[in-house]
């Protein structure tokens, strides 16, 4: 048995550093030694600062924890294993690399260093053989995707082997995308706003970095091309993307419904603990998926909101359509970071 190596979270009082705090809770292999937050937070306890429900945090003692300033020098006093980050871009830039410098082994979540070249942006289903690029380093970077990229990725990659080289998605993002407080309720409430800064951007730049292929120690983008259109929607929770791609092959819907279905990849194989037993959940029914039914999909209570939920798919003269759904915070957020920190210590590599 390994012992559990130590982490903490930066921007503990986010939504998606509260979603690390739901899903490092009790964890197997980590324990939490650390939560740290800016002046709005600065001393008070995560009970205090809540924006998940109370029931979310399995352990009361993390419920009870108190969150410091983010400081670089009170971090290094702790000397995490593993930093978890849910900052804003804006100060994870040179923070995370400030981290990785002192040969701190950081997991984020935000933009600002997704795609360094020294920097592997990882969906585990999708290309954990990239976290290979910083296999031995003492300090680096692991990157997620961007919310929306995560759930595409995940739903492309059962179906890439037809061929496909140019997608086009359009996003339903929940109001929780934007953090907390987020999008102004006069602007999202009854409404829908057809416009999410920097978002179309991240996704076509990422879905080719993602599906890139690892060589040698490094890794070569795709040449998949992607056109998204981002909308932001009144819905809590989960990001809905419509998506069409055309298949490079002749192939018969059930074999696009088969390789949906059978999904699996090394989490699963590995069965780690935030892994759902199918990373992408196949319905039949004409009307899902939706965020209120299918948001926290997944097979065990650790997992909930870690599947991507794939329905109406067609398949018309080589066109691929499909509806698909993830949780934005949890797989599309903490979760896949956890999931990536899961991976490597089970590898032996932190
Ligand atoms: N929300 C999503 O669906 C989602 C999905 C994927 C990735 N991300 C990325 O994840 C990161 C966190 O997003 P979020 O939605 O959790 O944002 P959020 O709810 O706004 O939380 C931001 C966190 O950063 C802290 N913070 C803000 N300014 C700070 C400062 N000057 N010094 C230290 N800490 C500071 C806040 O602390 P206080 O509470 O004390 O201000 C809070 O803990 C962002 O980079 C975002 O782009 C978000």
């Amino acid at each position: 048995m390994m012992e559990k190596r130590n982490a903490v979270i930066l921007g503990a009082s986010g939504l998606v550093g509260q979603r690390f705090c739901q899903m490092l809770s009790n964890h197997p292999f980590f324990n939490i030694t650390g939560l740290f937050g800016g002046s709005t937070s600065d001393g008070k306890r995560l009970v205090d600062v809540l924006k998940i429900p109370e029931h979310s945090i399995s352990d009361p003692e993390l419920l009870r924890k108190r969150i410091d300033h983010l400081d670089v020098d009170a971090i290094s006093k702790l000397d995490p294993d593993i930093v978890f980050s849910a900052l804003p871009n804006d100060l994870a830039r040179e923070i995370e690399m400030e981290l990785a410098s002192l040969n701190f082994k950081v997991f984020t979540n935000a933009s600002a260093n997704r795609m360094m070249e020294s920097v592997p942006l990882v969906v585990p289903e999708v290309n954990h053989e990239c976290l290979e690029t910083v296999r031995g380093k003492h300090g680096f970077i692991v990157a997620n995707g961007n919310c929306s990229s995560i759930g595409l990725a995940l739903s492309l990659k059962p179906v890439m082997k037809f061929g496909i080289s140019e997608v086009n998605v359009t996003t339903f993002q929940a109001a929780s995308g934007a953090g907390y407080p987020g999008v102004p309720s006069l602007d999202i409430m009854d409404n829908l706003v057809p416009y999410i800064s920097q978002e179309e951007e991240k996704i076509s730049q990422e879905i080719p970095k993602m599906f890139g292929t690892y060589e040698s120690g490094h890794i070569r983008n795709s040449e998949i091309k992607v056109f998204p259109t981002c909308v932001r929607v009144p819905v809590r929770d989960s990001h809905l993307e419509v998506v069409q791609a055309t298949l490079g092959q002749d192939v018969e819907e059930y074999e696009v419904l088969e390789s949906f279905r059978n999904f699996r990849s090394l989490p699963q194989e590995m069965k780690l603990p935030s892994a759902p037993e199918n990373p992408v959940i196949l319905r039949s029914e004409e009307n899902r998926p939706q965020p209120s039914l299918d948001s926290m999909a997944g097979s065990s209570e650790r997992s909930r909101g870690m599947s991507a939920t794939v329905g109406r798919v067609k398949l018309s003269d080589s066109r691929l359509r499909y509806v698909t759904l993830s949780h934005n915070t949890i797989r599309g957020a903490a979760g896949g970071s956890v999931l990536n920190a899961e991976l490597m210590f089970k590898m032996g590599w932190i």
